[in-house]
């Protein structure tokens, strides 16, 4: 099983370029499901998650087609409705078929995703607003069947706001009958995003990126090309990596607007950071601040972030507390860190109060999930020795090439 070894010590300096997000891709392979001919992508990032989705997509029958950066999905053979277990374990994000697969066929059976490494992640609030469209829906043997007539245009409400719920729903209510209005809906640029493809299908869809969407169902949607737009995530890990290693990076092919609330912690941290329309310089500055963040829905601090934010914390001046309030179970990576010389202390459960030592000291450690990876990558970057982070697999389903893009940053890192 691959391995990333790094020796720390190194700044981070040049030009890095953003890959198109995974999280952005994921709902937007999910949508050809909806139609009955081609969608062509372009700015797909090579990633294991694609690959899962692209192995669901076949099971049920799409044809599918890739190359470099290039995905293509003939939606007109789906036949099967059945997203199965062995597929769907791989992937929680493969409930984003869910929605598709009811609303053009009127049936769909999808594995119930289990919990992960980072909460329970129910998925009740996908099932109630698809049950407030008009579809029945049980829980038998681990699958979740959904049956339906056409879907029926209703008001949901979500309890609160969910990512891949909100784009389910939406997905679904774009071929219902009737007008569907989701309210407390997430606001992240995935939403956006899906919603404007959706949009471009011939969808009627009013409001994405606010609290309040609203959806004009139609009977149809058509074939068109869409290109990815680049990875927030991404862009905050180099961010972050740039200002923990004192570098000076250039972060190119980025949406700036989109990392507004890492920015903001990151400036008040001491670095330097400049924007243009497409790209970030960041020039880190020692001692780095410490600062408090608390995780929040979009265009809060994401907690997509919150692992690779408590690293650069670790090696701060002075303490800082990290709430995570998305997810239960989100900081497995701490007790990685503490293994590498970090002062972490874990209070109730969501809170960890982070006192800033002098330096890390490398060691082996072992990533518990895709961004827990990213904290321990930043963590080798900086820490004294060689480090070596195993189970990079789950790094390997978000990152593009993360280690050839951090060599080429000047990083003394390699997969082994
Ligand atoms: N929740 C419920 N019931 C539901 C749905 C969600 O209680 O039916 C809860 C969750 O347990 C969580 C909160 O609502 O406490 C928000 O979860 P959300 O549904 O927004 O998460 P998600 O859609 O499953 C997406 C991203 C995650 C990211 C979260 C939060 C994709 C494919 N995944 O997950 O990305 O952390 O939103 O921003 O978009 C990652 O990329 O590493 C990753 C985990």
């Amino acid at each position: 099983m691959d391995k990333i070894q790094i020796t720390g010590g190194r700044q981070l300096h040049g030009k890095v370029n953003i890959s198109g997000a995974k999280n952005a891709a994921l709902p937007l392979i999910a949508a050809s499901i909806l139609v009955n001919g081609k969608t062509c992508f372009t700015n797909v990032p090579d990633l294991m998650d694609i690959t899962s989705i692209r192995l669901l997509l076949e099971d049920l029958g799409a044809t599918c087609k890739a190359s470099k950066g290039y995905f293509e999905v003939d939606g007109a053979s789906v036949k099967k409705i059945e997203a199965e277990y062995d597929l769907v374990r791989k992937m929680r994000a493969s409930i984003l078929v869910l929605g598709p697969l009811v609303a053009r066929f009127g049936h769909a059976k999808v594995s119930m995703p289990g919990g992960c490494a980072i909460g329970a992640r129910p998925v009740n609030m996908h099932l109630s607003g698809l049950e407030a469209l008009g579809v029945s829906i049980s829980i038998e043997h681990g699958y979740i069947e959904a049956k339906a007539g056409r879907l029926i245009g209703n008001e949901i409400y979500f309890d609160m706001p969910t990512v891949t719920g909100t784009e389910n729903l939406m997905m679904a209510a774009t071929l219902a009958k009737g007008t569907s209005i989701l309210r407390n809906t997430a606001r992240e640029p995935e939403i956006i995003a899906l919603a404007d493809a959706l949009n471009k299908m011939g969808a009627k869809i009013n409001g994405a990126g606010t609290a309040i969407i609203t959806i004009e169902g139609v009977k149809k949607l058509s074939s068109v090309d869409i290109k990815i737009i680049p990875d927030r995530i991404e862009t905050g890990t180099f961010m972050v990596a740039a200002a923990a290693t004192g570098g000076d990076i250039l972060i190119k092919g980025c949406e700036p607007h989109h990392s507004g609330g890492l920015i903001n912690k990151l400036k008040a941290a001491g670095t330097i950071i400049t924007t243009s329309t497409d790209s970030i310089r960041i020039v880190g500055n020692k001692p780095i601040k410490s600062v408090d963040i608390k995780t929040l829905p979009y265009p809060g601090f994401p907690t997509d972030m919150q692992a690779q934010f408590m690293t650069l914390m670790t090696i701060a001046n002075g303490n800082s507390m990290i709430h995570e309030s998305i997810f239960e179970n989100r900081f497995v990576h701490a007790n990685e860190l503490l293994r590498m010389g970090a002062d972490i202390s874990i209070s109730s459960g969501n809170i960890a109060m982070v006192r800033g030592v002098k330096r890390l000291q490398a060691a082996q450690v072992m990533a518990s999930d895709l961004r827990a990876s990213a904290s321990l990558v930043i963590a080798g970057l900086v820490a004294e020795g060689t480090t070596v982070i195993s189970r990079v697999y789950h790094m390997d389903r978000g990152y593009e090439a993360i280690e050839k893009k951090l060599a080429l940053l000047g990083a003394d890192i390699e997969r082994i």
